[in-house]
């Protein structure tokens, strides 16, 4: 009895400094399995408090009075599923008729409060099939992605959603994107983590750091091409239009359509052309695109409309080509001048880090996610690497990358350096390599603990 006890004492005090210091392991060890339990028991009278219950159907309140039994009480939607994951709960609810998916998501808030979780979302399946998504404790506070989250050459996990998702950055789905945010707020690291991300994939990468290269050069192993000034990003820019039109004349010589050809098989893009004569995809990374944009005298005013249009015709002409943009900026408006808004009409994926002020948020969200825009405002200093994303669908969630140092980049750029493709339009640009050795670094990155 007493051998009992003083194990179920060890039992709470681990539960309990796991629950402190390592949310993660204490939900997969005792969170996920209290949480389950306590989602069905208190299922019925949550869901009644909620509103989110119909009265009895009418043939159940017949039979009640023609058995004389007791009237039975308000229906709460059925439970299809209760699934533990990682990070939370997924319960699968059936509704009742006359329930609709926005009064579950109105009552998420509620919900989360009542089943004692840590956020809560809901989405409709299908027609009368609900998914609550709850997450047991801040996924965000100390990100760690899943090892077995699915890569592939054109689609990458890159962070954490706040919902206990992945975020994928998805080249096909979303060509270009956009990343604002203050200084310090995250971007570059971001980038860090996409890098080393398409690093072990088939992509060839391009590199526009005008801040020296102070960014991209330690990484220069895994890059195709690398431009650390205007100057050369201007070069860089026309070689890459150049490129795209190489692949142009590439996939016209392929078309070659006569009635015979079978519809699916004649090509439009890169990825309808055979494996062996198929162009790497490129993936064109601007660290600071203020730099290409702002102009000190009439010459650099030239040099810099002849890089906004590069850009913009990489931008409209690039996605069928394989060419796929990702741009930094601290703000990304019309005070950059002409051409500006163009771009980011072209550049689909939007994120935003912290931002100082409402306008550098409407950069990012106005145009397509305005109730994002107040999201990107609040995020705190003390959360460098929350960020907000927006899909094209008008939704948005919070995110945050890994803590990616620089020394874990630059290893897995120089672990993967083998792969990295010549194309030959870029040529000219192959960076010129600093000998840096890996070093062995830590599996697990320790991350300044933020609040
Ligand atoms: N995802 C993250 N998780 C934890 N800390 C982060 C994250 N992203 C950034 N940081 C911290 O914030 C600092 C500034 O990030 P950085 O990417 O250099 O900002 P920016 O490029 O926007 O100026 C980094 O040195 C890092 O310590
Ligand atoms: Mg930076």
């Amino acid at each position: 009895m007493g051998r009992l006890l003083i194990i179920l004492g060890l039992m709470v005090v681990i539960a309990l400094v796991l629950r402190w210091r390592r949310p993660a392991w204490y939900w997969m060890s005792f969170g996920a399995t209290f949480a389950g339990l306590r989602t069905l028991v208190r299922y019925r009278s949550v869901m009644d408090a909620c509103g989110l219950t119909v009265p009895p159907a009418r043939w159940q309140l017949t039979l009640a009075r023609l058995t004389n039994r007791p009237i039975p009480g308000p229906r709460s939607p059925r439970i299809l599923r209760l699934r533990p994951t990682r990070t939370g709960l997924v319960l699968r609810i059936k509704l009742r008729a006359g329930q609709d998916a926005f009064d579950v998501s109105a009552s998420t808030d509620r919900l989360r409060h009542s089943f004692g979780m840590y956020g809560v979302s809901s989405r409709e399946l299908r027609a009368g099939v609900v998914e609550i998504a709850m997450t047991g404790y801040d996924v965000l506070k100390r990100v760690q992605m899943p090892a077995r989250a699915e890569r592939s050459a054109v689609r990458v996990p890159v962070a954490m959603r706040e919902d206990g998702g992945v975020h994928y950055r998805d080249y096909r789905r979303v060509p270009h994107a956009l990343t604002l945010g203050a200084t310090e707020s995250g971007k570059s690291v971001y980038q860090r983590n996409l890098i080393t991300e398409l690093a072990p994939q088939d992509v060839a990468l391009v590199g526009i750091d005008c801040k020296q290269g102070v960014e991209q050069a330690p990484m220069a192993r895994r890059f195709t091409a690398l431009a650390d000034d205007p100057d050369t990003a201007h070069d860089l820019l026309a070689a890459l239009v150049r490129h795209m039109q190489d692949v142009y004349e590439l996939i016209r010589a392929h078309q070659r359509i006569s009635a015979d050809i079978p519809d699916a098989e004649i090509a439009a893009d890169i990825w309808d052309l055979p494996e062996d004569i198929r162009p790497v995809p490129l993936v064109v990374i601007v660290d600071e695109v203020a730099e290409l944009a702002l102009y000190a005298n009439r010459d650099e005013e030239k040099r810099r409309d002849r890089i906004i249009t590069s850009v913009v015709r990489l931008a409209q002409l690039g996605r069928a080509a394989g060419v796929y943009l990702e741009i930094c900026g601290q703000r990304f408006g019309s005070e950059l001048g002409k051409g500006i808004t163009m771009l980011r009409a072209q550049l689909t994926g939007r994120t935003a880090h912290r931002v100082n002020d409402e306008t550098s948020a409407n950069m990012a969200f106005g145009d397509i996610a305005p109730d994002a825009v107040l999201a990107a405002v609040q995020i705190a200093t003390e959360t460098p690497g929350v960020a907000v994303a927006a899909d094209m669908a008008g939704g948005w969630s919070r995110i945050r990358a890994p803590h990616t140092t620089l020394r874990q980049a630059v290893n897995a750029c120089n672990r993967h350096a083998h792969r990295t493709p010549d194309v030959p339009a870029l040529a000219d640009f192959r960076p010129v390599v600093p000998h840096l050795a890996p070093v062995p670094a830590p599996a697990v990155e320790k991350t300044p603990t933020a609040a």
